[in-house]
């Protein structure tokens, strides 16, 4: 701590910046043999099991959204981060393509909104998936065209839209909340011990192979008691986890496709962020072949061959993580009266100015996503 502490009156920078450049960095690379990989299943003094109630969720229930019956579920938590749960991919083999689909395809669209909105006009947003394809499809020879859409997406909100300026949820900035993936999260939660939860926000975050996410705290929602759920598809990523303090030198773990955190209790307001995305192995090529075994279901159905070439060139090179949220408490509402008609716009266009000024400068090659 002593020697954290005059490091820090060396660099004017605290520990968790330090660990976050340290994984950034590109040249030379970091050693890696500290981060914590849950998929090798090793548990120690700091790695612990945990033990979810398998009858909590019918095993119908979890098929039905496309996961392993919860007895079969993998889940650990960390020494001194309580309340942080890690589920190694409690996904049915087959079932990632879903919603692998629904982030790139589905959830874009409108009135969902995402950070093209900022400077593109609706009509131009409109169908990103569409105007995208063509070019995704078919891989370009010779000269580099532009970016397409898809590849310049960064960030989609659902249910109520946060507002990246004011940090902020607001009663008329809301749209439907996907049913498909507030099942999919309430009986994650539910077998987390977290009953009745209420997926009413959604923020999801597309990384290039070169993006990050900066050092951040999610406090906005307004009822902390309720866990934050966030599902990785696509390439693997290092995840850091810290304390209340940016002084709390942050724990470094791997995220790969299909794993799942739930931040709740104490570790519901820790610093976090996302340094660096790393090479998937296997299991992002695994999924071409597991989605034809994948019968379809009610909710999950099977991706048409057609949409899984466009979804499966992305993830190869990309990384998307869902992040899902109740903003209110039972019974809670909005505090204040509503703002007048016009002002939900209005947070809109701010939006896009703040997005700059969340911006990582660390270097010029690379962007942090928000
Ligand atoms: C977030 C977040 C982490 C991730 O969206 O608030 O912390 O894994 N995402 O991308
Ligand atoms: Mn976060």
């Amino acid at each position: 701590m002593a020697k954290m502490a005059a490091s820090m009156v060396e660099t004017g920078e605290d520990a968790f910046r330090q660990m976050f450049k340290l994984y950034k960095r590109r040249n030379p690379p970091p050693d890696f043999s500290d981060v914590i990989d849950f998929s090798k299943c090793v548990t120690n003094d700091k790695i612990r099991p945990v033990k979810l109630d398998p009858a909590a969720v019918s095993d119908g229930d979890a098929a039905n959204v496309g996961l392993h019956h919860v007895k079969d579920w993998r889940a650990f938590t960390l020494q001194g981060y309580p309340g942080f749960i890690f589920i190694t991919n409690p996904f049915l083999r087959g079932s990632q393509p879903f919603w692998v689909r629904q982030c790139l395809k589905t959830y874009p669209q409108k009135p969902n909104i995402c950070n093209l909105d900022m400077h593109m006009s609706p009509t131009d947003t409109q169908d990103i998936w569409a105007k995208s394809v063509s070019n995704l499809s078919c891989p370009s020879v010779g000269k580099r065209e532009p970016r397409t859409l898809l590849e310049r997406l960064r960030w989609v909100t659902l249910g109520y839209h946060y507002n990246w300026n004011s940090k902020t949820y607001s009663a008329n900035h809301y749209t439907p909340f996907p049913t498909e993936l507030h099942l999919l999260s309430h009986q994650i939660a539910t077998a987390c011990g977290f009953t009745g939860f209420n997926a009413e926000a959604g923020i999801l975050n597309y990384y290039r192979s070169d993006s990050s996410l900066g050092i951040h705290v999610d406090e906005s929602e307004l009822d902390h008691s309720r866990p934050l759920l966030s599902f990785s598809f696509g390439q693997s990523a290092i995840f850091l986890l810290g304390g209340t303090h940016r002084q709390d030198s942050p724990t470094a773990m791997y995220m790969h496709s299909g794993d799942v955190m739930v931040m709740s209790g104490l570790s519901r307001l820790f610093y976090h962020a996302v340094p660096r995305i790393v090479p998937a192995h296997q299991e992002v090529a695994d999924l071409d072949t597991e989605r034809c075994s994948w019968q379809g279901g009610a909710i999950v159905e099977q991706v048409s061959e057609e949409d899984w070439v466009v979804c499966s060139r992305y993830i190869h090179s990309s990384r998307i993580n869902m992040t899902v949220r109740q903003v209110l408490g039972h019974g809670q509402s909005f505090p204040g009266t509503p703002p007048p008609p016009g002002h939900a716009e209005q947070h809109q266009a701010e939006d896009g100015k703040h997005m700059k000024r969340r911006r990582c400068s660390d270097s010029p090659n690379t962007e942090e996503t928000r």
